[in-house]
């Protein structure tokens, strides 16, 4: 009835593809959907790892049912609380009520205070292990990546990491759920823009955790969103480290604007014309009013510059480009090269509070800020040039 090649043996993938939900956590687009992920891991003792969106708890269940036939499930290791996962953790307690559920001090309050589950707990600390005839687990604690429960679990005949939300991506499993089967082009921007949306915030949390990762011989990350990595591992591996410090993957520019009447928009071209003239190729142009913040945040933990121009709207910054700056100074990006622009009718203040943005990101502000009375002058035309201008002579500073 599905496909039931193994992880590795007896380890199998039973997770599920939701190709319905508009909305993660009902605001981040999801154009590819996503999959939430659950292993099952069949020895002398029955594990699974962390369960599915409980929309999907009869097609899950299913799959566990037509792997186990009359076996019962002994432990349900919970590395993660968020309902995405954990969502289906009352429907599997009343299946089997007998159950073990292994987790942290932290997981605990969590499953008593969504499930009302407090008996039949076995609790783990950093580096404790659980074994399960002929496989061992050993855990280690990975807290605020991205909630403060979060864990891993590491079995050690495979290598085979279990790493919850970590390396995971929007972008639903077609097909096949290894990334040696099937063609991982789609995941990558999609997998940044998960990380810099729901990961991004905590930078160094995930450096710690991939401290302890990059330590054990890993062979296999099985996530709870996305393929199961084996092919790509170093791949995925390297752009967390790189994003979880806030450092570029590419040289180039995302400017991102807000224009009511295309007075911003024409001094949006003056800026991109200005970087690609001095030699910069990658620029990335949003209009904040078309384009979803949580793409236009994917680009700027991608390049290492940003412009961002917007109108004066009642007194500040226009709304949807506040929107923006709010989404950029919660996940704390760091380290980016930053210019701004903007235009008014009768009195300035969006570049003055742009111009500020600078300071409270810690950012070095780029050339000089824009500002535009009106119908665009040539003068402030070439205001625009410049300051890409100046963007490009940045970057291309830093190229070794
Ligand atoms: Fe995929 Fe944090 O849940």
């Amino acid at each position: 009835m599905y496909n039931k090649k193994p992880v590795a043996e007896n380890i199998f993938h039973v997770g599920v593809n939701d190709r319905q939900k508009s909305l993660f956590e009902n605001y981040l687009p999801l154009p590819e959907g996503v999959a939430y992920n659950s292993y099952l891991i069949v020895d002398e003792k029955i594990a699974l790892i962390d369960t599915v969106d409980v929309s999907f708890a009869d097609v899950y269940f299913a799959k566990i049912n037509a792997i186990l036939k009359d076996r019962t499930v002994d432990y349900l290791i919970v590395n993660h609380m968020e309902p995405d996962h954990a969502g289906s953790i009352g429907l599997l307690k009343q299946k089997y009520p007998n159950i073990t559920v292994v987790g942290n001090a932290k997981t605990f309050d969590m499953l008593k205070g969504y499930f009302d589950i407090n008996t039949q707990l076995h609790e783990v600390k950093e580096g404790d292990t659980l074994t399960l005839g002929k496989r061992t687990l050993t855990f280690y604690m990975a807290p605020m990546v991205h909630w403060p429960e979060v864990m891993v679990a590491y079995e050690s005949n495979d290598n085979i990491l279990f790493s919850a939300d970590a390396f995971g991506t929007f972008g639903t499993n077609d097909g096949d759920y290894l990334d040696s089967c099937i063609n991982t082009d789609k995941y990558w921007d999609e997998m940044r823009r998960y990380y810099a949306c729901i990961v991004g915030k905590y930078g160094m949390p995930t450096q710690n955790a991939l401290k302890k990762i990059v330590a054990l011989p890993v062979k296999t990350i099985c996530s709870t969103h996305g393929p199961v990595w084996q092919q790509e591992l170093n791949k995925v591996v390297d752009l967390y480290d790189k994003w979880s410090r806030y450092e570029a993957e590419a040289e180039g520019v995302v400017i991102a604007f807000g224009s009511m009447y295309g007075n911003t928009q024409q001094l949006t071209e003056a800026v991109a014309e200005g970087v690609v003239a001095g030699g910069i190729k990658n620029v990335v142009i949003y209009n904040v009013s078309k384009t979803d913040t949580s793409f236009i945040l994917s680009d700027i933990f991608k390049y290492k510059g940003l412009i961002i121009g917007c109108p004066t709207y009642m007194g500040g910054v226009y709304p949807l480009v506040e929107k923006l700056l709010s989404s950029i100074e919660c996940r704390g990006i760091k380290n980016r090269l930053y210019g701004c622009y903007g235009s008014f009718t009768w009195a300035g203040a969006a570049v003055k509070q742009l111009t500020a943005f600078a300071q409270t990101m810690n950012w070095e502000l780029v050339g000089n800020p824009v500002e535009n009375k009106q119908a665009v002058s040539g003068e402030k035309y070439q205001a625009g040039f410049e300051l890409g201008q100046a963007m490009a002579e940045k970057l291309k500073a830093l190229r070794q």
